[in-house]
């Protein structure tokens, strides 16, 4: 049973899985099959006095096209035993592989968003897009193009409005560590 959460009782976990093993980004486009890739970079916090979460996504992912053509996502949080599926998320693009077949993922319909959600992850985020730029490569510092953008392949960041945050009732047992 899914219950909805204060948006920031896993701020914590979130930050640290992002700088660990990552999250599941699920994004579906028009023709409304889903598809999730692995994210390590973007922040849950505010702005414009709302829950927040941005997500940084490169031009040349198959994610950044499906998220081009809808107005939300969902982020994920994985569950022990993961591990796998989020290096597999993280190198294969969803042009090549279907992944939500691949690893039994089950797209569940949000409660507040077209995008859908993971439900084998034990936590999710709802999120409706309220602003989206790419990042200017003049704008960066040498020290960051250098390591980051020597192909000018851009992320794009997405600021999205956090509408609902949910998790399982043992999530905090179930949750990735
Ligand atoms: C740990 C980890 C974190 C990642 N973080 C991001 C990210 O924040 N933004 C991004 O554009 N790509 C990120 N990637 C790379 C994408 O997940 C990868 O290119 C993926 O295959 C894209 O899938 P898609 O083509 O189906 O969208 C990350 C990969 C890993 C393994």
């Amino acid at each position: 049973m899914r219950k909805q959460v204060d948006n920031f009782k896993y701020v914590v976990e979130t930050n640290k899985l992002m700088r660990k093993d990552g999250l599941f980004l699920v994004a579906e486009g028009k023709e409304g099959k889903p598809n999730t890739m692995t994210i390590g970079w973007g922040f849950l916090g505010t702005m414009w006095s709302k829950p927040v979460f941005v997500v940084a996504v490169r031009h040349s992912r198959y994610t950044y096209k499906l998220m081009e053509e809808s107005d939300s996502f969902t982020v994920c949080l994985p569950a022990k035993g993961m591990e796998e599926a989020l290096s597999v998320c993280g190198t294969k693009s969803g042009r090549d592989m279907d992944k939500f077949k691949e690893f039994k993922f089950t797209a569940v319909k949000s409660e507040t968003v077209d995008a859908p959600y993971i439900k084998e992850c034990p936590v999710h985020f709802e999120c409706k897009v309220l602003y989206k730029d790419d990042l200017a490569y003049d704008a960066l510092p040498e020290s960051v193009t250098s390591n980051v953008y020597g192909s000018k392949d851009m992320h794009k960041l997405y600021y999205a409005e956090v509408t609902g945050a949910y998790a399982v009732e043992d999530a905090d047992s179930k949750l990735m560590k």
